[in-house]
């Protein structure tokens, strides 16, 4: 089989810098360079502070950096060198034109695949590493073909990353599995072997699964509707939870003790958040609309439609509570970032939260251990509005602590489930909140009833009001 020496990734943001990094860790002879058109972002990959937050990401890449693992911006000298090319851009979602709203817009994949066609002097296994719609590989494929001869020959994978972010790292050190598809023709299957020999460094082989491209491709898509559906379906139990007196928590408890249901990813919450689970779930309803399976598209659509209620019904909850009116009132938001233990804030709900409040005319006091202010108010203002960073910056202040944010406050939510939430000290925080002093805990994390003994009014998901 052909022995993949040099690899080069397309792409280093969230999935193809620590994906890659873990490669060059576990692969010391392995040579992976990680590009991408972004000049400050490769900076940030050289220097002491990593353009993304990772637990332990940052060990990795200092032990391999300028060793195995390097960062560039010079896309072509790095697809020329490599035998293996991973192609891990961006894939978001189409905001105008066909598909607008739903379609994944492929623009980024294609212009990384000609890019590849351009510059290859010798053959290349090219890895479709993005997340994209079933059958994107074809196109790859045409497109390299039609620039193949008989010298240089393109054998095309998909190998979908499954990592999740905050615990990318671990995940990618200790996989579930790893899906690499391939055509299923003899070149095909050495291409794969080729792959799977990668991973096989440190992933027990009986964890690498190698599929058709297009089961691999669509099983991406599949995992996340089907992680997604499990959360929507919690957060739909939590509102009949509230309204009855059934404990969701425990409710999830006892469902989860079915091996066949099984206990993780039952945690209901203010809605999730991220830049993968709306995105490919509104991909998979453009498919099955394509596909002319409209009862299909219908049925995943009502995870994403869910989703969006159980973030409307949380304001709702949150305004009816406060006598109606929030005009002027200081919200507390604790957390920013779309999970715990990681900066990113793309989808976050408390994005939607913030704005809702904001219109409602409360002053909004955030804190999150991660994100930057710049990235707060580049998520709160709405493009095309002049004067909206004035407004906006009368609305809202980044506090540096929890404590600070919640100075004078009538209300705090819980937005993030950061751990340092849990470890508060909620008297002090009580003593210097206006009163009656509220705690909307979007995630369950707090003990409701040690903060009620204090004197706080608890409204916690998926719980009848005490
Ligand atoms: P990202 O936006 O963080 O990173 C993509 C990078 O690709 C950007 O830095 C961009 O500048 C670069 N880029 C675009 N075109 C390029 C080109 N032609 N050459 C070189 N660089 C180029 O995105 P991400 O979160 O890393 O996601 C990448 C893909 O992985 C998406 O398809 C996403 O759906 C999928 N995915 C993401 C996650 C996740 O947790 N973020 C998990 C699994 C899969
Ligand atoms: C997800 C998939 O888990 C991962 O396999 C895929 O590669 C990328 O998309 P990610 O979005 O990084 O990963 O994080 P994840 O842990 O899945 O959380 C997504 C959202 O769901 C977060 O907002 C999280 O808070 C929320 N969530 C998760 C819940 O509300 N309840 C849960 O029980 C689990």
């Amino acid at each position: 089989t052909t022995q993949v020496k040099k690899i080069c990734c397309l792409g280093a943001g969230y999935v193809g810098g620590p994906t890659c990094a873990v490669i060059a860790y576990k692969c010391h002879d392995i040579d992976v360079t990680i590009v991408d058109l972004n000049e400050s972002r490769i900076a940030a990959w050289n220097s002491d502070h990593l353009p993304i937050y990772e637990p332990g990401l940052d060990k990795i890449v200092f032990e391999r950096r300028g060793k195995n693992l390097f960062f560039t911006t010079q896309v072509e000298q790095s697809v020329l060198e490599a035998d293996l090319i991973f192609v891990s851009v961006n894939t978001p979602t189409k905001k105008s034109g066909l598909g607008a709203g739903f379609a994944a817009d492929l623009a980024y994949v294609e212009s990384a695949t000609r890019q590849i066609a351009d510059v290859a002097k010798s053959s290349k296994i090219v890895v479709e590493k993005s997340t994209v719609p079933c059958r994107t590989a074809e196109s790859m494929r045409t497109i390299l073909e039609a620039n193949s001869n008989e010298n240089i020959r393109f054998d095309i994978l998909s190998n979908p990353e499954f990592l999740a972010e905050g615990t990318a790292i671990n995940d990618l050190l200790n996989p579930d599995r790893v899906l690499i598809g391939g055509l299923q023709t003899p070149e095909g299957m050495k291409a794969q072997q080729a792959l799977v020999e990668v991973y096989a460094h440190w992933v027990p082989t009986d964890r690498i699964i190698t599929t058709n491209l297009w089961s691999s491709e669509l099983s991406k898509l599949a995992a996340n509707a089907l992680l997604a559906q499990r959360i929507s379906s919690i957060n739909a139990l939590s509102a009949i939870c509230e309204a009855t007196g059934a404990d969701i928590d425990e409710v999830a408890y006892a469902c989860g003790r079915d091996t066949r249901i099984g206990p993780k990813f039952l945690k209901a919450s203010v809605g999730f958040g991220g830049s993968c689970f709306q995105k490919d779930i509104l991909n998979l309803v453009y498919l099955s609309e394509q596909l002319n399976l409209p009862e299909v598209a219908a049925y995943w659509k009502q995870v994403v439609d869910l989703n969006e209620y159980q973030k409307k019904r949380f304001v709702s909850h949150v305004i009816k509570t406060l006598f109606n009116t929030i005009t002027n009132k200081k919200i507390a938001i604790f957390g920013f970032a779309f999970k715990k233990d990681t900066g990113d804030t793309r989808e976050s709900a408390a994005i939607t939260l913030c704005k809702d409040f904001i219109q409602e005319n409360a002053k909004v006091r955030i804190y999150d251990p991660k994100v930057t202010t710049e990235q707060i108010f580049l998520d709160l203002s709405e493009p095309g509005v002049v004067d909206n960073t004035k407004q906006l910056k009368n609305r809202v202040t980044i506090a540096k602590s929890a404590y600070e944010a919640s100075e004078d406050a009538d209300a705090i939510v819980i937005a993030t489930e950061w751990d340092e939430f849990k470890e508060l000290d909620y008297q002090k925080i009580y003593d210097q909140m206006h009163k009656p002093a509220f705690i909307f805990d979007g995630r369950l994390i707090l003990d409701a009833e040690k903060l009620r003994n204090i004197g706080f009014r608890v409204h916690t998901i998926g719980r009848a009001e005490a």
